[in-house]
Order: C-alpha cells, then structure tokens, then sequence
C-alpha cells in the first residue's frame, strides 16, 4: 500500500524477482486490457479507462471481477504480491472472503510512506516500459538508452494519469478511500510501515528483512 507513485511497482518487482512470487498489479491488468482494442473491451472495461483517466478508482465491482478472475495467483508456490489492491475498504472486505475461502492468509501488508513534495516528482519523472511494464525514472532511475528499456529493449512511454491534473485527483482518491485502510489492516496486527525515502534497493532490503521475520514468527507460531 501506498500513495500513487510512493514507489509499490518498484517494490513488487524486485520482491517478485528475488521470491519468484506470483506479482498481481490491478493497475497493470486495466493498462493492459486498455492497450487493447475499444471494440475488444467491455462496457465495464471501456468505463474503466475513463476512472483512471481521471485519476478516480475504479468501481469496485469492476475492480473484483478482474481480481477474482486471477484468483489462481493467489495458489503460486512463491507466494502472492498484491500490488495497488485493495483500495477501498469494500475490496478489502472482498479480498479477506476470498483468503479464508482458500484457506489463505496475509503475511503483511506493507504500507509505503513519503511526503507528497517527493511523490509528485517520482510521479512526473516516471516512464514505463510498453512491453515489460518495468518502471524508469528521468533522473533517479534512468535507462541506459534514453527512451528504451534496459531489460527488453522496448520503448518507454510516460502514463496519461502522470499528468499534474490526474496526480492531483489520484492524490485526493487516496486520502478519501485508500488511507483508511492502514487503520483497517493496523487492527489485523499485519501493518508494516516503511519509510519510502532512499534508494530502491535500500527500501527493498528494509522491506524483505521485515517480511522475512514476521514469516518466521508465523511459522514458530
Ligand atoms: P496503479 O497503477 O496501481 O497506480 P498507483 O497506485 O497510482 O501507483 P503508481 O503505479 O502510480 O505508483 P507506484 O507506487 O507503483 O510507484 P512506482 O514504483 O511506479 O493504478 C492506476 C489507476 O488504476 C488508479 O488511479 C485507478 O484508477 C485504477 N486502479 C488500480 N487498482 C485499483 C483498485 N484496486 N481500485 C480502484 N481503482 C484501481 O514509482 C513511481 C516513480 O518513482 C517511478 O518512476 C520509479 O522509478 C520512481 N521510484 C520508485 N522508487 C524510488 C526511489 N526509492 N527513489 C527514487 N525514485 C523511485
């Protein structure tokens, strides 16, 4: 969890590289299923694209179809990261459901934290790849090449809801909606908080050494 562009993706993908766990990024499956055609997409899917055009979440109805449609995700071997979901307390309600349905359990739920001077910079600075989806910065993590990805090669293109009117909404949708879900997951004694100020990797390491131990007091327990 986190305020948009706190630095989640980056996260989720170098904990998905290093525990090989399976990476469920809500954003990414609606850019996805947005890069598609408008006549291949639903009506739910169309009025989606309009949500995060805005920089409004989506309904949640819409948002726990394309979840519970990957609900295999959650059996992967290495685990389940689940990236920008839930938002709202409704998908969080959602989501614990289905966990005790499969007999699964949360090991924790991080909770990124950095003031919003620096969140609009990494926001506005951010490119991304069109293939891979791995995630640049114009100056604290730029490509090799400018313009194309380091690790396919593909091009880089920078997110319509980077611009300062959808930052803005995104920024306000968070505080309404997403914010109180820290007190939610707070109560289930499963909230990690990390300061998201310093290099990725250096929060990577913060972030792995911290779930490494509350998985082994879980297993002792
Ligand atoms: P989503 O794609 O989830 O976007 P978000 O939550 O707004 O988060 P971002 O992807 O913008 O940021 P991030 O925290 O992942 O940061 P990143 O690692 O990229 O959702 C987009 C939209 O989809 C929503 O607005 C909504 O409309 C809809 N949606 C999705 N899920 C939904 C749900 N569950 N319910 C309802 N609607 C939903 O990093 C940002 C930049 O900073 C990058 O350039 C990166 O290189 C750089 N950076 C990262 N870490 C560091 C660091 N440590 N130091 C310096 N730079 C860094």
């Amino acid at each position: 969890m986190g305020a948009p562009g706190v630095g989640k993706g980056t996260q989720a993908d170098l904990l998905n590289q290093r525990l090989g766990a399976c990476h469920l990024s809500t954003g990414d499956v609606f850019r996805a299923a947005g890069s598609r055609g408008e006549c291949e997409q639903s009506p739910a899917m169309q009025e989606a694209m309009g949500y995060m055009r805005r920089g409004e979440l989506v309904p949640d109805s819409t948002v726990w179809e394309m979840v519970r449609e990957r609900a295999e995700c959650l059996r992967c071997g290495g685990g389940f990261i689940l990236d920008g979901f839930p938002r709202t307390l409704g998908q969080a309600e959602s989501l614990k459901q289905l966990l005790d349905q499969e007999k699964l359990a949360l090991t924790a739920v991080v909770n990124y934290e950095l003031p919003t001077s620096e969140i609009v910079e990494r926001l506005s600075g951010r490119r991304t790849c069109e293939k891979c989806k791995a995630v640049f910065h114009v100056t604290q993590r730029p490509a090799k090449v400018e313009g194309l990805c380091d690790r396919c090669g593909g091009k880089l293109f920078q997110r319509e809801d980077d611009l300062p009117e959808s930052i803005k909404v995104r920024l306000e949708a968070y505080d309404r909606s997403t914010a109180p879900l820290i007190e939610f997951y707070q109560k289930a004694g499963l909230l990690v908080r990390v300061a998201a100020a310093g290099s990725p990797d250096e929060i990577f390491e913060i972030t792995l050494t911290d779930l490494k131990s509350r998985r082994a007091a879980q297993l002792a327990a």
